[in-house]
This record gives C-alpha cells, structure tokens and sequence, in this order.
C-alpha cells in the first residue's frame, strides 16, 4: 500500500516507549497511543472502539496487536482490524516513521 503523507508530527522520542508496550501522548488535538513492537512503531488512536479504554494500557503482543485490558478485544496494529470480539469497530492506525531517535506520526493520511 503506498501512503501518501503530507506531515510528518513528532510525538515522542524511541526512548519513550519500552519494548512491548505502548504510551500515550497528545498531539495536535490527537490522543495516540504508539507501540514498540520489537522496536518497529506503531501508532493508533488511543481509545478503544468498543469502550472507554486506553489501548496504551493494553497488551502488546508479538504479533503486532494489541489487547485491550477492559474486555480483551485483540486489534491488528497495522490495519485496526479487530482480531477478536468484543469490539466489531476497527481503531484508526497511522503511518509511522523513525527518523533517529523521533517518532513522526503521519496524522493527515
Ligand atoms: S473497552 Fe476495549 S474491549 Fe471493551
């Protein structure tokens, strides 16, 4: 799939975010929650699509997705599908890129 991103946002350092877990940061009006899965970065709107939960608290598992921790709904961090119930609504993901040590997040693709 070729993306085609205008802007590239700073949202965190590498540093920021431990192997296997995510953190949550604002950003232009934006609450994300990036992902270290193995060191390759992901980033998603925060809140669950099934409820008031913040994915950054969820598990990251190996297989780039991630659990919530309210009903353990499993989400692909590369396309948002859900991966397993209860949710049925996918998460909006972002393009990622490393440049460095910076994290960019491209929030107008
Ligand atoms: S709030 Fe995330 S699975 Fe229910």
């Amino acid at each position: 799939m070729t993306e085609t991103v205008t802007t590239w946002t700073r949202v965190c350092s590498t540093d920021d975010v431990p192997d296997a877990e995510g953190r949550r940061f604002e950003v232009s009006g934006h609450t994300l929650a990036v992902f270290n899965v193995d060191g390759e970065y992901f980033a998603s709107d925060d809140m669950c699509s099934h409820g008031e939960s913040s994915l950054s608290e969820g598990y990251v598992e190996p297989d780039c997705a991630v659990e919530c921790i309210a009903h353990m709904a499993r989400f692909s961090l590369r396309t948002g599908e859900v991966l397993a119930p209860p949710a049925t609504t996918p998460i909006k993901v972002y393009p990622v890129r490393v440049d460095g040590a910076d994290v960019l997040v491209g929030l107008d693709a």
